[in-house]
């Protein structure tokens, strides 16, 4: 039943990118138009750390013989046919036909082999969805579940893992196991299996700002500085554009191989500080929204010095969502028509097109031009969508999802509060360890 296995794909797809608003959460978080993980109800202490002698000794061993560098995750690559719309491993952006971006955790002694999608909009880990109300039962079954019966070093912590997305939640319990991450070993990190799931088709690798007062246990990048593996909590995304084989995240690194020039330091805004500790995101604001078509010049819709437009950077969000008006208008030089109240389609023959849709930060000093082929969302074969689409009516907060992304190279820095970024380019391969000093990253500059 191709047919119907194809509708049902469309219609949770669009799920996805238009969730029903979540019932209002405590703490309130800021509003995003979707996809909102809502924070945890009640006190954090709630998620009990509670230590033990294993913990403890582990958070006392320091790792004297090591010198930290970074943690690349190794990635494979694997063309998936177009039915599954369904890039898998770490990240999945729902591009058909495209490459897979095939990664996963081994957790447990030994070791089992899991795979989870990578998420900067919220911060949990969690493992197991439950496939038969995932999206996609067999993508779901095929990548990888953790049996803690099967692991001689899992911990049971605590019921009472809660997370709700804009497009589904999970429901489970805390455990406690070894974590492989690349080639190295994290001794008894906390995380949530899944007991009951929608939606998703494999575990979430959050990857959001989270410390372990907030979220009750220390977060894999805290793990990751903890054990000396990487000097600070930062971290560098190149999703890779279309027809580029290439997608990578490494932890305390930057690879200067994958921009030109310099990296730009947008700083977090609202600050950090200003920001509830249990709901904090990378908030940016972009200051420009233009457009560049082939052989014209670029021109912006926004106002030069008076336009701010507040951003969540959200991998995990396959298109971005922004204000209805500048959709309106960059909706118009694509000939888009409105689907449903506001979805905005293109013809897919513009990402075969030459031209770029631009977005500026910090007043126009760096702009990060989105080549259409990356910026027009194909979802299925012959079936394309706008790169951004309108937000919530009266939300005043905007997503900057894949549509954006691929076009960037993104350094999420927790130690200076500062998103780096520059175009993303291609050209090469070379790491350079970052964190040994706060803002150390101003001094890199990309070899393309
Ligand atoms: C991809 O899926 C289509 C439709 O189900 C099928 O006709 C085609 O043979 C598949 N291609 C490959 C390479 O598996
Ligand atoms: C756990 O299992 C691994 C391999 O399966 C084995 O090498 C190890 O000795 C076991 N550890 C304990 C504490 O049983
Ligand atoms: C779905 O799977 C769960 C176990 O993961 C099982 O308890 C439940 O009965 C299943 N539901 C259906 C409708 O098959
Ligand atoms: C990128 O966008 C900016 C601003 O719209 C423009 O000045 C610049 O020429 C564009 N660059 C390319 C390569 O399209
Ligand atoms: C971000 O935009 C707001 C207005 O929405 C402005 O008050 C704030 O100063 C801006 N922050 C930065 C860091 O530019």
């Amino acid at each position: 039943m191709p047919h119907l296995h194809h509708l049902l794909l469309t219609f949770l797809l669009l799920l996805l990118t238009h969730p029903h608003p979540p019932p209002p959460p405590t703490p309130l978080p800021p509003m995003g138009p979707r996809r909102r993980p809502i924070p945890p109800t009640g006190a954090p202490d709630d998620r009990v750390f509670i230590p033990d002698a294993h913990l403890k000794a582990n958070l006392a061993r320091a790792p004297a013989d090591r010198t930290p560098a970074f943690v690349r995750m190794p990635v494979q690559r694997k063309t998936v046919n177009g039915t599954g719309k369904w890039e898998h491993g770490m990240h999945w952006d729902g591009t058909p036909g495209e490459r897979g971006k095939r990664n996963g955790l081994d957790i447990g002694t030994p070791p089992q082999r899991v795979m989870v999608f990578l998420d900067t909009g919220s911060y949990e880990l969690w493992v197991n969805p439950r496939c038969n109300t995932s999206a996609n039962a067999e993508i779901c079954e095929n990548h990888g579940h953790y049996y803690p019966e099967k692991s001689n070093t899992s911990k049971f912590v605590a019921n009472g893992f809660s997370v709700r997305y804009g497009t589904g939640e999970a429901v489970g319990h805390y455990f406690r196991d070894v974590i492989g991450i690349a080639m190295f070993i994290l001794p008894f990190v906390q995380f949530a299996v899944a007991s009951d799931t929608e939606y998703t088709f494999t575990g979430i690798f959050g990857l959001g700002y989270a410390s372990s007062a907030s979220m009750g246990h220390p977060p894999i990048l805290e793990w990751l500085v903890h054990e000396q593996l990487i000097y600070g909590k930062i971290f560098s995304i190149g999703l890779g554009s279309h027809g580029d084989e290439f997608c990578e995240i490494i932890f305390g690194g930057v690879n200067r191989h994958k921009f030109a020039g310099y990296l730009e330091p947008v700083p977090i805004w609202p600050p950090v500080k200003d920001q509830s500790p249990y709901w904090i995101q990378y908030w940016i604001n972009a200051t420009s929204v233009g457009m560049t078509k082939d052989g014209e010049k670029p021109f912006v819709w926004t106002r030069k010095d008076a336009f701010n437009m507040p951003c969540m950077l959200d991998t995990g969000s396959t298109l971005s969502y922004i204000r209805e008006d500048l959709v309106a208008a960059i909706g118009q030089q694509f000939n888009a028509w409105v689907e449903g109240t506001s979805t905005y389609r293109v013809d897919c023959s513009w990402r075969e097109k030459k031209g770029t849709v631009d977005f500026g930060f910090n007043k126009g000093r760096m702009v990060i031009n989105v080549s259409y082929r990356d910026f027009i969302w194909e979802m299925f074969k012959g079936q394309c969508y706008l790169g951004v689409q309108p937000a919530d009516a009266g939300a005043t907060n905007y997503v900057l999802g894949n549509t954006f992304i691929r076009a960037a190279y993104l350094v999420f820095d927790q130690q200076s509060d500062m998103i780096w970024m520059s175009q993303y380019y291609n050209c090469g391969d070379g790491v350079v360890t970052v964190g040994i000093n706060p803002m150390d990253i101003q001094n890199i500059r990309g070899t393309c």
